[in-house]
């Protein structure tokens, strides 16, 4: 049994998709959920379903080691990143070399990097009038939205649609394909 943590900073709706499309599979389980925001919508959805949480404020997420002990002691052996907005650290990489996928709201190279996240990237589609965007899953190095992509998928935006819409566009594609390209990438 393969043993997934998610980590997330906020209303986690990709931590959901993943926990839901996880159940009744007999290979891969959601083990733990990692967040650094007290409150923050992923806790609930663990709560919700039985699944661990740990919060680990942002200072602690720096020296590494109670991060990489507490994936240790939930026989953690694949890390997802949903929605979460601090930087892996090269101890964590380490840890787990390749081991570790992520999701980007956007097409990479483009909007990406430190402070691209979030409402950021849609706007700046919306500002740079691009015709398309659309989501990059990636393997994460110590960069941020840096390591090889695995997948990308792409949606029309149209001259009139908000960076609003162009989020929405987005979202519907995050929910459509992350979990089965996870699947695939750790079942390969
Ligand atoms: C999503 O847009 C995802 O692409 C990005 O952060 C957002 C997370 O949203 N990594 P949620 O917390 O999963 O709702």
């Amino acid at each position: 049994m393969i043993r997934l943590a998610i980590f997330g900073s906020g209303s986690g709706s990709n931590a959901l998709n993943i926990i839901e499309q996880c159940k009744g599979r007999h290979d891969i389980q959601v083990a733990l959920i990692i967040c650094n925001v007290e409150g923050a919508g992923i806790l609930q959805h663990a709560k919700n379903h039985g699944i661990p949480s740990v919060v680990i404020a942002n200072n602690e997420l720096k020296t590494e080691e109670p991060l990489i002990h507490v994936l240790q002691e939930h026989h953690v052996n694949w890390i997802v990143l949903a929605g979460f907005l601090r930087k892996i650290g090269s101890k964590t990489c380490q840890a787990f070399p390749n081991k570790i996928l992520n999701i980007h709201p956007a097409l990479l190279p483009k909007y990406g990097g430190k402070g691209m996240y979030g409402h950021f990237v849609h706007e700046a589609v919306y500002e740079n009038k691009e015709r398309q965007s659309g989501i990059t899953i990636h393997f994460v190095n110590e960069h941020y939205d840096d390591g090889n992509i695995i997948a990308q998928f792409t949606a029309d935006i149209d001259s009139t649609d908000s960076p609003k819409e162009i989020e929405t566009k987005v979202r519907e594609l995050e929910i459509a394909h992350f979990p089965s390209v996870i699947f695939e990438t750790i079942l390969k």
